[in-house]
């Protein structure tokens, strides 16, 4: 008999990281997947489904937007009825969010076996959520999946033994989907994303970033997220603010853009993985190995048009688009 397993996602990185690890899992595992709704836009969670070619999710719990003690809250008092309902042999939970969290949570007080994907990140910087909710799941996974050598690392200076590298399943991701990205602009533009509450919350230091990229030479398209869509207060002639992107279409923007400017987790490998360069909104990152490539950390003083940089470099060999396949090897052999 095949072996249960019960995806949890919730957000918009967390349905682009599903992709690749449910096709690879789709024909040896029972798959149920869960959807908490944390992100509960049409172009922030359906249109990875669609044109991804995911299965429509058993289970959506409707939790949406609230305080982090609501989402949390809500999101493990659902999901644990649920896993009793499923009795399912184990959990997949994808990189640091809020459902992740709460899944993992739920789940370890069942005794059901918890399997991360994209264990062992650190930013070191515990005023983002996302870092809590890292060192958390970490510490009650049965296995943790990692992408890079420094994430097993960290996870051994936090006495966490059971890390495995099996590479960047985003890699996977763009190479499932190459043959689908096509130029998208005819013209030279910038890419923007930004979207982390330390940038976007105040007006005023959002309207610092927009007034800087308002200056640069080629236009700055700006897929905004909802969360800052009500801060928009004014217009700025050289950004052009569109609707959150699908993912195909997120990826050939960055494919064919002079660079780009964002705050997020995922695009720091995307772009290292699609070689552009990109300058990241933030204090510290995650993904240190992409600093050795193609991402620079800037603030509000440094954000400059003449600030990209990109190495000569090879991505990690780890990095080889078979993480999926390594993942369904070792759950398939699993035992406790
Ligand atoms: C969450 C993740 C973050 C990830 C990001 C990707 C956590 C702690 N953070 O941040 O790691 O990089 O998703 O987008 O889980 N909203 C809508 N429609 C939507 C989704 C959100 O209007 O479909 C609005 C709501 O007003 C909400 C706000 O955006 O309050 C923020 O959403 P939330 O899920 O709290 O966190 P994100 O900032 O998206």
């Amino acid at each position: 008999m095949k072996k249960k397993l019960i995806h949890i996602v919730g957000t918009r990185p967390n349905y682009i990281k599903l992709y690749p690890v449910y096709k690879s899992l789709e024909k040896d595992f029972d798959n149920i997947v869960i959807d908490t709704n944390q992100h509960y836009d049409d172009n922030m969670s359906k249109i990875f489904f669609s044109e991804l070619g995911l299965p429509k999710c058993k289970y959506n719990l409707g939790i949406g937007s609230g305080s982090h003690g609501y989402q949390t809250g809500q999101m493990i008092e659902k999901i644990e009825s649920l896993l009793i309902k499923e009795n399912a042999d184990g959990i997949i939970v994808y990189g640091d969010v809020n459902s992740s969290l709460s899944a993992a949570i739920a789940a370890v007080k069942l005794g059901i076996h918890i399997f991360h994907i994209e264990a062992g990140a650190r930013s070191f910087d515990k005023n983002m959520p996302e870092e809590i909710n890292r060192m958390i799941i970490d510490k009650i996974s049965d296995i943790n999946f990692c992408i890079q050598k420094t994430h097993i690392d960290n996870l051994e200076k936090e006495d966490i033994r059971n890390g495995v590298l099996v590479g960047n399943t985003m890699t996977d991701a763009v190479h499932l989907l190459q043959d689908r990205l096509k130029k998208p602009l005819e013209f030279k533009y910038y890419l923007c994303t930004l979207h982390r509450p330390f940038n976007v919350d105040s007006i005023e230091k959002l309207n610092k970033i927009l007034n800087n990229l308002n200056s640069w030479s080629h236009k700055i398209i700006f897929p905004a997220h909802p969360r800052i869509k009500n801060k928009i207060n004014k217009s700025f002639e050289n950004i052009v603010f569109i609707e959150p992107l699908g993912y195909i279409d997120m990826l050939s923007h960055i494919k064919y853009s002079e660079g780009i400017i964002s705050d997020s987790g995922g695009i720091q490998c995307e772009t290292s993985i699609l070689r552009r360069p990109l300058q990241t909104v933030r204090p510290s990152t995650e993904h240190t190995v992409t600093l050795k490539m193609n991402n620079r950390l800037v603030d509000l003083d440094t954000l400059h048009e003449n600030n990209f940089y990109m190495t000569d470099y090879e991505l990690p060999d780890i990095w080889d688009g078979t993480s999926s396949i390594k993942i369904k090897k070792i759950l398939l052999n699993y035992e406790k």
